[in-house]
């Protein structure tokens, strides 16, 4: 996880592109949890490559609901314009959970200091985003990704996009958090 997690440079050219600074700058599984409260952690092949210890997972972890979601040209209905709504920097009241199961792609998680910092996850990789945190994915230069989404309760689906909203309830709780782990 070391080098899968860095602070992203500004530019927009080519988003399948890693985007680190030069020199990088990484963050480990312990700095990424204090800078942005996303907690990071690797689930075995034993697991992933096994469809009835995969099936069990989301009961043996007590969450309430889970799904598949697939991103690829081929596979995502309105794919063009689903990549640019994921691509959309927004924020949730719920926690975003996910766990790769196959392909790679790269989330996107704003710091507490409002610096971009870039996860590239591929397959075992389970990551949860905190509710409130600002946040956007893109797929790689595999193009293609696929996610088990985890959910406590009932999902909302909802979604604030920053560019409308810079002070959604959810962001005065996230800061709240992370004052808190401090
Ligand atoms: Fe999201």
């Amino acid at each position: 996880m070391t080098s899968c997690a860095w602070y992203r440079d500004i530019s927009e050219n080519n988003l399948r592109a890693p985007h680190k600074l030069d020199p990088p700058q990484y963050l480990g599984i312990d700095e990424l949890y204090k800078k942005t409260g996303v907690k990071y952690e690797k689930i075995p092949d034993s697991v992933c490559n096994d469809s009835e210890a995969l099936q069990r997972l989301p009961s043996e972890r007590k969450y309430k609901f889970h799904d598949y979601m697939e991103m690829h040209r081929d596979v995502l209905k309105d794919y063009d314009n689903m990549m640019k709504v994921f691509y959309d920097e927004h924020l949730h009241e719920d926690p975003e959970i996910r766990l790769i199961v196959a392909g790679s792609g790269f989330f996107e998680v704003r710091s507490i200091d409002d610096l971009w910092v870039r996860i590239h996850v591929q397959k075992g990789d389970l990551l949860d985003l905190p509710p409130g945190i600002w946040h956007r994915f893109v797929l790689d230069d595999k193009e293609y990704i696929k996610m088990l989404r985890l959910f406590s309760e009932i999902p909302t689906w909802e979604a604030e996009f920053r560019e409308k909203t810079e002070n959604p309830p959810a962001r005065d709780r996230y800061r709240t958090a992370m004052a808190a782990m401090a």
